[in-house]
């Protein structure tokens, strides 16, 4: 979800010390100085001790194709000798039999047909094979709907049927692929098709299950939620799931004007962004309190068994999670690393008790639900520590508000606040190495660091107004299930052209800024893409950088070398490949984003008219399908 910096997400106020008023003067010469080093093209000391020459021990450059330039019109632009094609764009059926009503245009599919075809503003998105690199299921997120565009008058005369519609456009879709002839197309009717929505019945597992602030008067039992919201970035388990985050969901609760201090940690608002609760009355919270706290979750979906129930994974603590990405240690464990997008909010990691067993979904449907949770804490000498988000250990106390764990995990937020866990520039998307254990994670920016009355820089967040973001990197020491790490900054984006110190960046190739997803493939090559916002591009500092794009970085030589870029006010979101590595699909959401995030449905198409650039239509979020026209792998 690309955000506008007035309107996104800022509640952190807790007295937690940021680095910066704890690190002693020597420390803070240290942060000056390493900033100044990197600001000089210096990529820091990770490069030198654990880089993998990827490129050289497979022969050749890791990176084959000639970089596209920096643009800003209405169109997809990949590497000569590539293709797009474009599928599963909004609102097309997803192949349920029987069951497949056409998209129109207008706007003007019920509540019913938008249930069975694929929702609004794509995102993270995985491919599970069926026939290795020819057929295979896509299971993607929908993060969120422009409501302005979803029905026919927009916001106009809000009813039921509008509510029951955007719920759900909202969700997760299941969907078969099949390569025929020279292209991918959807498989329609698949008996794998399926749509989670904001009504779908999830399960809740882990310590949250059955507490006293999960139940409510439509579930008394606290153990089943209808509807995922906000589903962000995604992951793939080891053993096949689908792991997706619920990231903003204080957009969809009206809170009124008595807050208590647990809603206004987590966000709530006076009134919701999505009027849902004029006609649902769940999203009322001045009726449902609890409502709330069932949302913030990662979830598990198993792509392969459409009549599997989906599971909110509690043991893995409520966040505005962005997605979820799984490691895993020497002795078979998985470890769950997270962060939350929103300004001043922390990372977390799990690790589970059990081993993940052979066999799949089925033989692991309790594995994220025993284990210990942590949040991160970078300190200014290149050093960290998770700490225990545990019941009992520290301050998490019942004295302080925690009875037991199902409370902690409920309250991360606050647990976190009072552990001294580090206050992050919105970390989005996570990308494991699982041969080296480096991990990295998208920092997308905080125009607030260093503002009035908020968090001052630190050495993880080095830059005041940070309006361009970076990646920092950490590697856990021993295993992935290390207690402390050494980190340090991959990369901070920006542009050299730019007169502020702290827009410049230290990027080694093709400028961009606000990287949000992030995906290693099977090479090694890493792949960044960005998110800024309508009313954040093509001025200012961001004025030379254009649309939002692609990028692809050899981690052993620190270039960075721009493989797409994407429509108008659009963001670029998830990539996965096919087995083979010479298909890989992305999702491109909310072409012709508007700087309210709501559409004019008399001028849908005012700024972006992609995919399908009909007279008079709509702008839709789609999956791309990109293949070297030679047949080879994706980046050589
Ligand atoms: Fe949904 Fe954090 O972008
Ligand atoms: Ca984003
Ligand atoms: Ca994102």
């Amino acid at each position: 979800m690309a955000k506008d910096f007035s309107s996104m997400e800022d509640s952190n106020t807790s007295a937690n010390p940021d680095i910066h008023s704890v690190s002693d003067p020597q420390r803070r010469i240290w942060v000056q100085g390493g900033l100044a080093a990197l600001a000089a093209g210096t990529l820091g000391p990770w490069l030198a001790g654990c880089a993998t020459p990827i490129g050289a021990l497979l022969g050749g450059p890791l990176l084959g194709f000639k970089s596209v330039p920096a643009d800003n019109t209405d169109k997809l632009v990949v590497p000569e000798g590539y293709v797009a094609d474009i599928i599963a764009a909004w609102g097309e059926p997803i192949g349920l039999a029987g069951n497949m009503p056409a998209f129109r245009f207008d706007g003007s599919n019920s509540a019913a047909d938008q249930a069975v075809q694929m929702g609004m503003h794509h995102d993270g998105i995985h491919y599970y094979p069926l026939d290795g690199s020819r057929r295979g299921l896509l299971a993607m997120n929908h993060e969120y709907t422009d409501d302005g565009l979803l029905h026919t008058d927009g916001m106009k005369t809000w009813s039921a049927e509008k509510t029951r519609k955007s719920q759900a456009a909202h969700g997760v879709a299941v969907v078969e692929v099949e390569y025929q002839g020279d292209r991918w197309q959807m498989v329609r009717p698949s008996r794998y098709a399926k749509r989670h929505t904001a009504a779908t019945p999830f399960a809740v597992q882990g310590p949250a299950a059955g507490h006293a602030l999960m139940k409510t008067a439509a579930d008394p039992g606290g153990r089943l939620v209808l509807g995922t919201l906000n589903n962000c970035a995604s992951g793939k388990t080891p053993w096949g799931t689908y792991l997706s985050g619920e990231e903003n969901f204080a957009f969809y609760f009206k809170a009124g004007d008595q807050m208590d201090a647990h809603q206004k940690r987590w966000g709530a608002r006076k009134d919701a962004f999505y009027p849902w609760s004029e006609t649902d009355e769940r999203f009322d919270l001045t009726r449902h309190p609890n409502e709330f706290n069932r949302f913030g979750w990662v979830v598990e979906i198993d792509p392969m068994d459409p009549t599997a129930t989906p599971i909110k994974r509690t043991a893995l603590g409520r966040a505005a999670h962005e997605g979820a990405w799984v490691g895993v240690t020497k002795d078979n464990r998985a470890v769950v690393y997270s962060g939350e997008d929103a300004r001043f909010e922390y990372i977390y990691k799990f690790i589970s008790r059990d081993a993940i067993s052979p066999g799949g979904a089925r033989a692991n449907r309790t594995l994220l639900d025993n284990g210990i949770l942590f949040v991160a804490r970078f300190d200014a000498d290149g050093s960290g520590v998770w700490l225990p988000l545990v019941q009992g250990i520290g301050p998490l106390t019942a004295a302080n508000g925690f009875a037991d764990q199902g409370e902690v995990v409920i309250k991360s937020r606050q647990a976190s606040d009072l552990l001294g866990a580090t206050k992050m520039d919105r970390p989005e998307w996570l990308a494991i190495d699982q041969a080296s254990g480096d991990v990295y994670c998208t920092l997308t920016n905080n125009s607030q660091r260093g503002g009035k009355d908020r968090p001052g820089v630190d050495a993880a967040n080095p830059r005041a107004n940070n309006v361009m973001g970076g990646i920092i990197r950490w590697k856990d020491d021993g295993d992935f299930d290390g207690t402390t790490f050494r980190w340090s900054h991959l990369v901070l984006a920006g542009d050299p052209a730019n007169e502020r110190a702290e827009a410049k960046g230290n990027i080694k190739g093709d400028i961009f800024a606000c990287p949000d997803g992030l995906v290693l493939d099977d090479r090694g090559v890493l792949w960044i893409q960005t998110d800024a916002h309508a009313t954040q591009m093509y001025k200012g500092e961001l004025v030379r950088i254009g649309n939002n794009q692609m990028l692809a970085m050899d981690r052993s030589s620190g270039e960075i070398r721009r493989f797409l870029t994407a429509p108008v006010n659009c963001e670029v979101t998830g990539i996965t490949f096919t087995p083979d590595g010479r298909t890989a699909f992305l999702n491109i959401q909310h072409p012709g984003e508007t700087p309210s995030d709501r559409s004019d449905p008399a001028e849908p198409s005012k700024y972006s008219n992609w995919p399908d650039y009909k007279p008079g239509g709509r702008p839709r979020s789609a999956t791309v399908v990109i293949r070297r026209r030679d047949g080879g792998v994706v980046g050589t």
